[in-house]
């Protein structure tokens, strides 16, 4: 059944066109899963003080975060600066820090191009030995 994969990739594309992006120019949308199949997206936020900038991967985390979702199965990305981008856009190493922080190994990331056109990775795959809590408890 990977017609939940589609949806997820078309949420992210949608996604991004609430991106608010004036000074990279770098457009990005996200759709995170739910354990319970409901789908949160998010956008990048910019600032004119750079740092203050958020990803797309964790506007979405943190709306479903702050709305009372921990459990997640994957996260679709769409992001480049042309509207259909020659590249495939990867989680920043923040956002992968975020991913790590409520997803287990095997959460999947699609990195989104266009409808029907992603790739697919486990959050093992893109932070193998990832820092986690355990340590700190
Ligand atoms: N960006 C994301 O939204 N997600 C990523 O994973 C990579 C980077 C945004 C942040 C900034 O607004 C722009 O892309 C350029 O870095």
């Amino acid at each position: 059944m990977e017609n939940w994969k589609e949806r997820l990739a078309g949420a992210a594309l949608a996604a991004r066109q609430y991106a608010y992006a004036p000074y990279s120019g770098f457009r990005v949308g996200a759709a995170l899963l739910t354990a319970e199949g409901k789908i949160f997206t998010g956008c990048n936020v910019e600032n004119a003080s750079y740092g203050a900038a958020n990803c797309a991967e964790r506007t979405a985390f943190f709306k479903a975060v702050s709305e009372g979702e921990r459990q997640f199965l994957a996260i679709a990305v769409a992001g480049g600066k042309e509207e259909e981008p020659e590249d495939y856009a990867y989680p920043c190493g923040i956002c992968r820090q975020v991913m790590q922080e409520f997803c287990g190994a095997d959460f999947m990331i699609l990195t989104v191009r266009r409808k029907l056109d992603w790739q697919e990775y486990s959050l093992r795959e893109l932070l193998p030995h990832g820092f986690g809590g355990d340590g700190l408890r």
